[in-house]
């Protein structure tokens, strides 16, 4: 996965705009892979699904209160991206009071894809989900990689700990291999 280009894609989000009046006040807003990526060192985390325990008690929440570290190391912004639509995205982005990290909505999975970790969870009755991994990514390209064992369909179980923040950010301070 080290030196890949991320995949040109463009998602669905929705954005608050004050000049919406009502109970909804968001409109769409198209951004794409360079939006995203281009000129920036970015972390780049990729889950299973909004809400989902571990996610929200763990990674998410720990990449958040992790940011200032993952700045002083040299990283711009952290992503958070999951198979989840813009209205999913944002509101797990609002219960979890999360201002540090940027969520990312893949609703089609197409960037997860393009990436190779498209993963079937209908164990779950969640249909087509990310497997999960982390990356750090440098103006577009995967500078380096963490990403879950066992990538499979309809895995029993659901490890973690590659993709965590604290791993990411002690390879960072310390590269061992390329971990890709
Ligand atoms: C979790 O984050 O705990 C989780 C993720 C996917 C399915 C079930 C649980």
């Amino acid at each position: 996965m080290f030196g890949k280009k991320v995949p040109n894609v463009t998602f669905r989000t929705r954005v608050h705009d004050e000049a919406i009046e009502g109970p909804n006040p968001f409109r769409w807003e198209d951004k794409t892979s360079d939006d995203y990526f281009k000129g920036k060192r970015v972390v780049l985390f990729s889950l299973p699904g909004a809400f989902t325990p571990t996610c929200s008690t763990y990674q998410l929440p720990d990449f958040e209160k992790l940011f200032a570290d993952f700045q002083a190391e040299g990283i711009d912004d952290i992503y958070c991206i999951s198979v989840n639509d813009a209205f999913v995205m944002n509101a797990w982005a609002k219960s979890q009071g999360v201002k540090n990290v940027k969520v990312i909505p893949d609703g089609s999975g197409e960037f997860t894809r393009k990436m190779g970790m498209l993963v079937a969870k209908d164990n779950l009755g969640f249909g087509m989900r990310s497997w999960r991994y982390a990356a750090v990514i440098n103006d577009g390209t995967v500078e380096m990689w963490f990403e879950e064992d066992g990538f499979s369909d309809n895995c029993d179980t659901d490890p973690y700990g590659a993709s965590a923040p604290q791993n990411v950010l002690e390879n960072l301070r310390t590269p061992k291999t390329a971990a890709a």
